[in-house]
């Protein structure tokens, strides 16, 4: 039986204490996690620097997080941040010439729009695609404005504002009949949804291990189709990016010939030990797994918000949403900070709460929650 839900509960300490429904900022803390971080202190302390040991780490990640995303370790950089990765990837495009379009869909987390819109100071335009009135982004919005001026189109898996889940598979198949590489930030959905990489038809798949992974802020991944490395050269780059990291010589640029080339400077240690624990927890319980967890409660919660005749912009169709379910307010500072009182950990962005299921998440969580909600219903729109 995968450990889902009551069975791997009583791995999180935040649970004797709260009902916690936030995954979508951060993944609760497991004892597995704070025992690893406290092995690599232990280590510091009494060995100094571990240095092949942490290199070591940095590749169990790398292992870790390919399998995760059926993909190979030799297409996956590890990198600092989704920041970090994409900088590096969009560093590594011609954006001077007649292919200078950077397409985004509005539901991109802000770090894309900015480094974005940072590329028009080398040439680059940015294009927004917008939402139909319902809220989705349907691919041929997409299609609309991809052409063969078109160098990058981003298209976030799974909206963190409104729980939208892009058709990333559509929307590749139009831009790449333009000629255009594709980018799914997929941060809001790795751990909690199956993503295989090849199926889901993106050039480059980004994340990071702050939320459904379970792991802390500091380490993120970006897996980029074999076929690019060798074209796409990155001048944001660090000496873990290069072929031979101890060759140590400053009189050339010798990129890695895997993804290994958008790697950075320095791993980020202490959140290599959180990360590749925070996985295991995540591999152990096996993602598939998870994401029909998740699925049932997320739809006990939208049958909950319809009888409580909430206004949710999420989708029902599973198919177009994931973890994370949200509910239009007319407070949702007030909202969040009452059910925070009532010991009800859950989120807001723009007028939406955002309430966000994982693994641990049981239907307990869901019935106290539209309980309070019940309660507080002057604060639903
Ligand atoms: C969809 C998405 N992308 C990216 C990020 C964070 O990016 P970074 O790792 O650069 O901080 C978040 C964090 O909230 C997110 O939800």
């Amino acid at each position: 039986m995968p450990r889902v839900g009551a069975t791997i509960r009583d791995e999180f300490p935040i649970f004797e204490t709260a009902t916690y429904l936030n995954s979508c900022s951060q993944g609760a803390l497991s004892y597995r996690v704070r025992d690893a971080v406290y092995e690599w202190l232990a280590g510091w302390d009494a060995n100094g620097a571990e240095w092949e040991f942490w290199v070591d780490r940095n590749e169990t990640f790398r292992a870790d997080l390919a399998a995760l995303l059926h993909a190979e370790a030799d297409d996956v950089a590890v990198t600092t941040s989704v920041s970090q990765g994409v900088s590096a990837l969009v560093s590594a495009l011609p954006l001077d010439g007649e292919r200078n379009r950077i397409v985004i869909s509005e539901y991109e987390f802000p770090t894309i729009g900015q480094i974005a819109h940072a590329q028009e100071l080398r040439g680059a335009e940015v294009v927004h695609v917008c939402p139909d009135d319902d809220g989705s982004i349907p691919a041929e919005r997409f299609a609309d404005v991809v052409d063969d001026r078109t160098a990058l189109v981003c298209c976030t898996t799974l909206s963190y504002r409104s729980g939208h889940r892009h058709d990333v598979a559509a929307i590749a198949e139009a831009a790449h009949a333009a000629g255009a590489l594709v980018l799914a930030d997929s941060y809001q959905a790795c751990g909690a949804v199956d993503l295989d990489v090849r199926a889901l038809g993106a050039d480059i798949v980004t994340g990071g291990t702050v939320k459904y992974l379970l792991g802390t802020a500091g380490l993120g991944f970006m897996w980029l189709r074999p076929e690019l490395h060798a074209r796409l050269l990155p001048t944001q780059t660090g000496w873990f990016a290069d072929e031979d990291i101890f060759a140590m010589s400053i009189a050339d640029y010798s990129p890695h010939a895997s993804a290994r080339r958008f790697d950075s400077g320095t791993p980020p240690v202490p959140s290599l030990y959180a990360g590749v624990a925070g996985l295991s927890l995540v591999a152990e319980a096996g993602v598939p797994a998870i994401e029909a967890h998740v699925r049932g409660l997320a739809t006990r919660l939208l049958d909950g918000l319809d009888e409580l005749d909430a206004r949710v912009p999420t989708p029902r169709e599973p198919s177009a949403r994931g973890p994370l379910v949200c509910v239009r307010s007319t407070d949702v500072e007030e909202l969040v900070a009452t059910l925070a009182r009532e010991g009800l950990i859950v989120s807001s962005r723009n007028d939406n709460l955002r309430v966000a299921i994982h693994l641990y998440n049981v239907e307990e969580d869901v019935d106290s929650l539209l309980e309070a909600l019940q309660e507080n219903r002057h604060l639903l729109a």
